[in-house]
């Protein structure tokens, strides 16, 4: 035999007693089939089996997709049919929506640590449920990191920090609870981290704007508060999402490059800064629902790539110049329910496509419901000393109007009969849902069921008095510091005070205790709509007293509501009833 035969043999035989370059090495095809067990053998893992298979093999699918290199497994993703879909998640298995009692996130990390060449891992609404645990890090080839919409809660595991390869950080769509961790700055690497909707809290991570790799962040749908920095050193980031949350800073500046930002729903205040002029690629803009004031920039709407400007409902005033140029790709700008006087620009009304939407000001326009100008020059300038919010409130405002028009329909409530203060006489009842739903900033779910409201309150275009805030002093005042012998009733819902202003008025003053966190903006809000709702069988809103409890606490302590008092024993009990506003 010569050489060459020699060769081969050694070659047949190297490759018969060595796996195969491509074959799964047997104890990775072990670590797999252990994950299918831990999750419970999922209909699209029916193909993992234990026959030998080589498991790289599988061709792709919408559910499961592997990729293996070197007899090893290094990107895995799966995607399950359990979305996090419960509103309330308190740490325990849910039957049909989470994994079972049994399952341990514990061991199921532990065992995914043993695949330690993996680079991606993605598994989304797998109903993966409990705390993630810091073992997590030992996957510390990890590129790519996707525990979307399952049902970890607890904090993100500070160990994460230390995965220093990681590129992209998604868990949107958990329960995680704790504060927003602040290490983002060991992941230099990081170009996507996402962590909306979940419960996170505390005040918006400083260490994120030095993460100068990051492309995308979105925090959106959370809790966290405070102050913004400035973004401008984040120079490669084109997505930035912190709406729905409580931060109550001024506007940050923004890096050049960014092309999609949504802070809306917080209570950023104070002016546009000018430095948004130089945002050439801005695309989409959103800052809705927020406490902003002063002018908007015309240059933000001449900004080349805008082409989605949102401005709704803050207190912006002043009026916009009539030569004001839009950029010729702004498709959609809404300037409604905010402080806007003079007349409307040109470029506006000349609009071609554009959907421009500018209800609820007070500009002078015969169109969309405008105020009168003088209630937009009164802007209240107190700053706010208290930017919480109050879900609880909220929804018990909107149950409480529920609940009063219910009462209405069916007649029950006989409250003494009188007209309020100024109110009009207008009582036809509106065909539901034939306004414009956003004059007045209310959200058409309130102004929808509100069917009761007289539609001069509904437009508020009679120049009603907007519900009053009275100070805590005022309201001491009137009751004697609250003195015991001016207590009306006493309920869970807050204890009820009879009191005289200083003009003479008698009012019943109900004390709301509140401890969640709400937009003081939207308090208001409701505040003012719950002062519109007028109506010959239904007592006064006449005002409200918000004590914040002191400048450093974001929360709101109580709500006091002000009504006028109406000397009839039923309106007692109906005031103290439960049925009252529930809050
Ligand atoms: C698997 O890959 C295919 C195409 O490569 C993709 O369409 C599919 O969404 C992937 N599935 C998962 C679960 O990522
Ligand atoms: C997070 O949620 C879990 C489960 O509901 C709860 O046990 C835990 O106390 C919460 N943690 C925080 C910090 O709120
Ligand atoms: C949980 O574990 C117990 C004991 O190991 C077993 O009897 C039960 O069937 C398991 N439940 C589920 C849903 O897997
Ligand atoms: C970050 O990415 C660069 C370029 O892709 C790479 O060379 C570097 O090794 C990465 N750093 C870490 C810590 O992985
Ligand atoms: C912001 O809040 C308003 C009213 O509460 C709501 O209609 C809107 O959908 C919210 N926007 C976002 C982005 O959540």
């Amino acid at each position: 035999m010569g050489y060459c035969s020699w060769f081969l043999l050694s070659c047949f035989l190297w490759s018969f007693l060595n796996p195969g370059t491509h074959q799964l090495q047997s104890s990775q095809t072990q670590v797999l089939l252990q994950l299918r067990k831990h999750l419970e053998y999922p209909n699209q893992l029916e193909f993992w089996n234990n026959h030998g298979m080589d498991l790289c093999y599988l061709s792709p699918s919408t559910q499961v997709n592997m990729t293996c290199q070197d007899n090893a497994v290094t990107e895995l993703r799966m995607v399950g049919d359990k979305p996090a879909k419960v509103i309330s998640f308190v740490g325990f298995a849910i039957t049909s929506q989470t994994l079972s009692g049994n399952f341990s996130m514990d061991s199921f990390v532990t065992t995914l640590a043993r695949l330690t060449s993996l680079r991606v891992l993605s598994l989304v609404s797998l109903g993966i449920w409990g705390p993630l645990p810091d073992k997590i890090h030992r996957l510390s080839t990890l590129e790519y990191l996707d525990l979307s919409s399952n049902y970890l809660f607890g904090s993100i595991p500070p160990k994460i920090s230390t995965m220093v390869k990681l590129q992209t950080l998604n868990l949107d769509d958990n329960f995680f609870n704790d504060t927003i961790p602040d290490w983002f700055d060991s992941l230099s690497n990081l170009t996507i981290l996402s962590l909306r909707n979940n419960q996170l809290k505390g005040p918006f991570p400083s260490s994120i704007q030095r993460v100068a790799s990051l492309t995308d962040l979105i925090l959106s749908g959370n809790d966290i508060s405070g102050k913004l920095p400035n973004l401008d050193r984040l120079s490669k980031l084109s997505m930035l999402d912190l709406s729905e949350n409580s931060l109550d800073s001024d506007l940050p500046s923004m890096p050049k490059g960014l092309v999609m930002a949504f802070l809306s729903n917080n209570s950023l205040s104070g002016q546009i800064p000018r430095q948004y002029s130089q945002l050439r690629q801005l695309q989409h803009f959103d800052m809705s629902f927020n406490e902003l004031s002063g002018k908007i920039p015309a240059s933000l709407l001449s900004l080349p790539s805008i082409t989605y400007l949102n401005l709704a409902s803050n207190m912006l005033s002043g009026s916009l110049p009539d030569h004001l140029t839009c950029g010729s790709k702004l498709q959609f700008v809404d300037v409604s329910n905010n402080r806007l006087t003079g007349g409307l620009p040109y470029c506006f009304t000349k609009s071609g496509n554009r959907v421009v939407k500018f209800g609820g000001n007070c500009l002078s326009v015969d169109l969309h419901h405008q105020h009168a100008e003088s209630s937009c020059m009164d802007v209240p300038v107190k700053r706010k000393h208290s930017g919480g919010r109050n879900t609880g409130i909220l929804a018990g405002v909107l149950a409480g109007i529920s609940v009063i028009i219910v009462l209405l329909s069916f007649g029950l409530v006989m409250v003494h009969k009188r007209y309020c203060s100024r109110g009009t006489p207008e009582q036809h009842l509106l065909p539901k849902a034939e306004q414009d739903k956003s004059v007045s900033g209310f959200s058409e779910e309130i102004l929808s069921s509100a069917r009761f409201v007289s539609e001069a309150a509904k437009l508020d275009i009679k120049g009603l008095p907007a519900c009053r805030s009275f100070t805590l002093e005022e309201l001491k005042e009137a009751t004697d510091s609250f003195n015991n012998s001016t207590i009306l009733g006493d309920g869970s819902y807050g204890k009820l005070y009879k009191g005289i202003l200083e003009n003479g008025t008698r009012v019943a003053i109900r004390c709301v205790p509140s401890s969640k966190k709400y937009s003081m903006r939207n308090l208001k809000l409701r505040m003012d709509l719950l002062a519109k709702l007028r109506h010959p069988h239904l007592v006064c809103l006449l005002g409200h007293c918000i004590d914040g409890g002191g400048q450093d606490d974001y929360r709101v302590k109580n709500v006091f509501l002000v009504y006028e008092y109406v000397s009839n024993g039923n309106f007692r009990a109906h005031l103290s009833g439960n049925f009252w506003i529930n809050f």
